[in-house]
């Protein structure tokens, strides 16, 4: 089993993905993580999906919140990324500036854009949880080229 699981990251390792900061809003407290599972699902309704590891501590949050919020990242934002995807929680946010989307979850400052969602569904995926939310607000906020993991380094569109 393990080495299947390899197996599969190393061919997905070969997809290059666009790089998001999940967040959400939880007693008061803004959380977040670096995801790259993220992909528009409906249009009528407006829905999309993000898959998370059951094991992480986000998933607590996100679970228990009901909603979050998809940063969009642009090429100069790699050590953001990096950030949200290592430091501790309570580091995460430090010296950044935000602001609330409709739904609390927090919108970092300089990201291309943004999507606030509410948890509508949610399904299992093996070691990780499918949260479906539906899109209750969202805009772009800049023309910024993206950020891109392939092959577990950070690149930009020209
Ligand atoms: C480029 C990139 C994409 C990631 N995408 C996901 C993802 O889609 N789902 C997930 O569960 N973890 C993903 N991670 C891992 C989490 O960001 C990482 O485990 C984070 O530290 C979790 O925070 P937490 O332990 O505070 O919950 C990704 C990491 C990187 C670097």
């Amino acid at each position: 089993m393990q080495i299947i699981g390899e197996v599969l990251k190393g061919i997905m390792r070969n997809y290059p993905t666009g790089v998001t900061i999940v967040t959400t809003k939880y007693e008061n407290k803004y959380y977040g993580l670096t995801v790259n599972s993220f992909t528009s699902l409906s249009l009528d309704p407006p829905l999309v999906l993000i898959a998370i590891d059951k094991k992480l501590f986000s998933h607590g949050v996100i679970d228990k919140s009901g909603v979050y919020a998809v940063n969009i990242l642009p090429s100069d934002m790699k050590d953001l990324a990096i950030r949200f995807a290592t430091a501790p929680q309570e580091e995460r946010f430090k010296g950044l500036k935000v602001f609330e989307a409709k739904t609390g979850s927090p919108i970092i400052e300089g990201v291309i854009a943004y999507l606030d969602c509410k948890v509508v569904a949610k399904y299992p995926g093996g070691d990780h949880t499918i949260f479906v939310g539906e899109v209750v607000d969202g805009n772009i906020l800049s023309n910024k080229p993206p950020l891109v993991y392939y092959n577990r380094n950070y690149y930009s569109i020209p």
